[in-house]
């Protein structure tokens, strides 16, 4: 793991130490037991020291952790076993960068707030768009900015007395303020630790900022990442969101998003001009290839045409096949290894390791999932391996 070097808005490596004593509560932990049950890949960001997260990974939760403070992920990674394999990475979440995509991320504790700039709110929901998958789900706590705002008054307050292993014990207190302008809580903690005979042996302090964000702005931010609200919740008990709720916990699902596919050429209708019945055929290959990726050009010529991402991938043709009853056309394309499948009219090894596959389509619903998974294991295969002419 490395460090980031990010400006933080609190530096929590400055009390990591002391987090799990001070911050002492499971409000929202059954809730969470509950909820990731549903998912099977689950990222949580702005993790901490793991107050949510072990006891997700010893429930046998499948977690990654991510939180940008190694002081943090250093006391979560001493609480796991050994033989743990779960994921914890240290990581801006406004500049996620992962190899996976997750069935769930969530946000716990209101810590979305801790990211203060406006536009690196939204950089984080593009960030966690990116690692969902389609239909997944992000889950967003944070405080209700009506009802935190009341305690942010000025006034220095105890947040309590810990005892620590050695006998020692620590005093937490704090003091914030609103500013409205900027819907900004800053404000400073203060540390004191006390020997057994109730003298102070140690102090630290650590200034915060955290943002007080409007539902409006949330739902805008969702809303250009791709996402659709599900439900709003106001507290850890599925009760939905009202003006005096504690809690604003968003539930977003990220949606499929419809391409655009572009207009036929002339140059593709005139090659149906002699066989118009083939044309639906050709259009629904050409919709659900162009439904796989926008990235793709078409190339027309006389007696085929042909599918290319970096190289072609799939073609069609009026290419006759003995047996075939018209109207039909010849989907073609190219695997890295011979299918064996009755649709497969025939199979040829042009090149070693590469094979070519002829179906044919003489029905729009011929041009099922088990077609597309063909082509798309095609496209896979030319954008990697790289593919020459039909030949
Ligand atoms: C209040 S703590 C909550 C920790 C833990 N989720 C919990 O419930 O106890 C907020 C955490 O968010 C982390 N954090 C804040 N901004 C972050 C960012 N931009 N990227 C990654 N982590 C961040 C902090 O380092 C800190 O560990």
């Amino acid at each position: 793991m490395e460090g980031t070097g990010v400006e933080k808005s609190i530096d929590f490596d400055l009390v990591a130490d002391l987090y799990d004593t001070y911050v002492d509560v499971d409000f929202d932990v059954g809730f969470y037991l509950d909820y990731c049950k549903q998912y099977k890949r689950v990222l949580e960001l702005m993790c901490g020291t793991g107050r949510v997260s072990v006891p997700l990974i010893e429930a046998g939760v499948d977690l990654t952790c991510v939180d940008y403070s190694q002081e943090m992920l250093n006391v979560l990674s001493s609480k796991l076993s050994s033989s743990n394999d779960t994921t914890v990475l240290c990581q801006d979440v406004t500049e996620l960068d992962l190899a996976d995509q997750f069935d769930l991320i969530f946000v716990p504790f209101n810590s979305f707030s801790e990211i203060t700039d406006a536009s690196k709110r939204e950089q984080a929901f593009q960030r966690a768009s990116k690692h969902l998958v389609k239909g997944g789900t992000l889950f967003v706590t944070l405080y209700n900015p009506e009802y935190r705002k009341l305690s942010a008054d000025g006034s220095t307050k105890t947040l309590g007395r810990f005892e620590l292993d050695d006998g020692k014990h620590l005093v937490v207190s704090y003091f914030n303020s609103y500013s409205q302008p900027e819907q900004l809580v800053h404000g400073t903690q203060f540390y004191e630790i006390f020997d057994q005979s109730d003298q102070l042996v140690e102090k630290r302090q650590m200034e915060i900022r955290f943002s007080l964000i409007q539902k409006e702005e949330m739902l805008a931010l969702a809303e250009d990442a791709g996402f659709k609200l599900q439900i709003i919740y106001g507290d850890y008990q599925g009760t939905p969101f009202a003006q005096n709720s504690m809690f604003m916990n968003f539930e977003f699902v990220k949606q499929e998003t419809p391409r655009i596919t572009p207009p036929m050429t002339i140059d593709e209708l005139l090659f149906f001009d002699a066989k118009p019945g083939t044309l639906p055929l050709y259009e629904a290959v050409r919709d659900s290839i162009f439904a796989y990726s926008e990235d793709i050009i078409v190339k027309v010529s006389k007696t085929q045409i042909a599918f290319s991402n970096r190289y072609q991938f799939a073609f069609v043709s009026h290419q006759r096949v003995k047996g075939s009853r018209s109207p039909y056309i010849l989907l073609t394309f190219g695997l890295g290894r011979r299918e064996e499948h009755p649709r497969i009219a025939v199979a040829t090894e042009p090149y070693p390791g590469r094979w070519t596959h002829h179906v044919v389509i003489s029905t729009v619903a011929d041009v099922d999932d088990q077609i597309m998974e063909w082509v798309t294991e095609a496209y896979d295969f030319a954008s990697i391996k790289g593919m020459r002419n039909q030949g």
